[in-house]
C-alpha cells in the first residue's frame, strides 16, 4: 500500500488514515469530504521507470504505486485496462470512447468497488455495505461473491431490473427501500457507520475515488502520454468527475503529462443539482433539489461530493452541462447507431452532451474529445422500451417483406 495522508477538501486539515475515518467532523459529511494525498516527489521516479512498461490493456492495477491496496480478488486482474475507441462523429474526427461498460459487472464502478473490498479486507472487516442507484451496489455486490465477507445493499426500489437481478444473483443482501436514492443514502449511512460496518459510498470513502481516477490515467497512457482536449461523463453525485481530475492531475504532478482536460460533468436536466451549486459560484456549497430523470444512475438531488466536483472541474477549466430526457433517449439510439455501443441512459449523455456542444460551437471541430461511456445499456432496457419493436413475424409474413 503506497503511504499516503488525508486531506479535508474545505478546511485542509490533514488527518492520519485509520479504518472508521471517512470525512473531516469539523466540516461535516458533505463540505468535509476527504483527498488522498501520496508524496507525488518520492513517486515521479518510481513512474518514470514505469512509464516505458505501462500497458494500454493491462488492469487497473498496473497503477499499484498510485493506489492504496493491492489486489486480492479473482476479477482484479480484469478491472480497468477497458478499451479506447475512435470514431468519427458529428464531424469531428477520432471521437475518443472510453468504454468502460466491459468492466466484470459492466460499469465504472468496479474501479472503485475493487478498492473498496481490498481495503476493506485489509482491515478485516466482515460486511461491506452501500447505498446506491444501482450500479455500484451491483459491482460490489458481484466483486464480492467470492469474499467471506458480507454485502449490505440499500437501493431505492425502483431500481432497473437488470441492476436488480445482479444484486440478487450474486448473493447480497438486499433491501430495496421505497424511497429516492437520497433518503436510501442517509439512512444506509447512518445505520452502516454505527454498526461500523465498511463503508462503499464513493462519496464518504475517500479511497473510492482513488480507483475511479485509474480511468484518467489509462486515457493518458492509451494517448500516448498526449491527454485530449476534453472528456465528458455522467453526473450524479460527483465522484466519477472527481476522479478523473485527480488522475489527470496526478500524472500531470509526477512529470507523465503535461495538460489536463477541460472535464465537462453532464447532467439530467430533471435533477441537475451540482450544475447548480457549481453556477452559483465560491465559495460551493452543500445543495439539496427534488427532480427526476430517466437516467437513473444520475438521480441524485443531494449529491454528497458536490465540493470536490465542483472545485476539481473547476480546476480544469471545465463546466457541467445537462440534457433533457429526451435528448438523453435520442442520444442512447443515435450512440447505438453510430457505434453499436448500448450504453444505459447516464452512459450515453457523454455522447449527447458533445452533440449539444457542438451544436453550440462550445466544441469545434479542431479539439479533441473523449466521452467515458460508464454503464451498459443491458442493465436498464426498460429505459429504451420506445425504441424497441415489439412486432413479430410469421415466416410467411417475413418472406413478402422481400418480395414488396
Ligand atoms: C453509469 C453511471 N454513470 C455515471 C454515474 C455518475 O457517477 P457519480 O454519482 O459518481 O457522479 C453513475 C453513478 O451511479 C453511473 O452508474
Ligand atoms: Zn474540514
Amino acid at each position: 500500500m503506497r503511504k499516503h495522508i488525508l486531506r479535508c477538501i474545505s478546511c485542509k486539515k490533514e488527518f492520519e488514515p485509520k479504518p472508521g475515518l471517512y470525512y473531516c467532523e469539523d466540516c461535516g459529511y458533505i463540505l468535509g469530504t476527504l483527498e488522498v494525498v501520496y508524496d507525488y516527489d518520492s513517486i515521479q521516479e518510481e513512474a518514470v521507470v514505469k512509464e516505458r512498461n505501462f500497458d494500454k490493456k493491462a488492469s487497473m492495477y498496473q497503477f499499484e504505486f498510485l493506489l492504496p491496496t493491492k489486489p486480492k480478488l479473482t476479477f482484479d486482474n480484469d478491472i480497468g485496462g477497458t478499451p479506447l475507441y475512435k470514431f468519427d462523429l458529428f464531424g469531428l474526427k477520432d471521437v475518443q470512447v472510453k468504454y468502460d461498460c466491459s468492466n466484470p459487472s459492466s460499469s465504472y464502478k468496479d474501479r472503485a468497488s475493487s478498492i473498496a473490498i481490498n481495503r476493506a479486507l485489509d482491515e478485516e472487516n466482515d460486511i461491506a455495505f452501500c447505498a446506491s442507484t444501482g450500479n455500484a451496489a451491483s459491482s460490489l455486490a458481484m466483486l464480492n461473491a467470492q469474499t467471506e465477507m458480507d454485502t449490505y445493499i440499500f437501493v431505492p426500489a425502483a431500481i432497473p431490473d437488470g441492476k436488480r437481478a445482479q444484486l440478487e444473483i450474486s448473493g447480497a443482501k438486499v433491501f430495496a427501500i421505497e424511497g429516492t436514492y437520497d433518503e436510501v443514502y442517509d439512512f444506509s449511512l447512518e445505520l452502516g457507520l454505527k454498526k461500523g460496518w465498511y463503508c462503499r459510498h464513493a462519496a464518504i470513502n475517500p479511497y473510492l475515488l482513488e480507483g475511479k481516477k485509474t480511468g484518467a490515467f489509462e486515457i493518458v497512457i492509451q494517448n500516448d502520454f498526449d491527454v485530449p482536449d476534453y472528456v465528458l461523463v455522467g453526473v450524479g453525485d460527483g465522484t466519477v468527475v472527481s476522479s478523473l481530475y485527480k488522475g489527470f492531475w496526478e500524472f500531470k504532478e509526477i512529470g507523465l503529462t503535461d495538460k489536463i482536460p477541460k472535464i465537462i460533468g453532464v447532467q439530467a436536466e430533471g435533477i441537475s443539482a451540482i450544475k447548480e451549486a457549481f453556477e452559483k459560484g465560491k465559495p460551493y456549497k452543500p445543495i439539496s433539489i427534488g427532480g427526476n430523470t430517466i437516467a437513473d444512475s444520475i438521480s441524485v438531488g443531494k449529491p454528497r461530493d458536490v465540493i470536490k466536483a465542483c472545485k476539481y472541474v473547476e480546476a480544469s477549466d471545465g463546466y457541467f452541462i445537462s440534457l433533457t430526457d429526451e435528448e438523453i433517449l435520442e442520444a442512447i439510439v443515435d450512440l447505438g447507431k453510430t457505434t453499436g455501443i448500448f450504453a444505459e441512459p447516464a452512459g450515453a449523455v457523454p455522447y449527447g452532451g458533445l452533440k449539444k456542444l457542438i451544436y453550440e460551437e462550445k466544441i469545434t471541430k479542431s479539439d479533441t474529445v473523449c466521452l467515458v461511456i460508464t454503464g451498459n445499456g443491458l442493465k436498464d432496457v426498460n429505459a429504451v422500451q420506445g425504441s424497441i419493436s415489439r412486432e413479430t413475424l410469421s415466416f410467411e409474413e417475413a418472406m413478402k417483406r422481400f418480395e414488396e
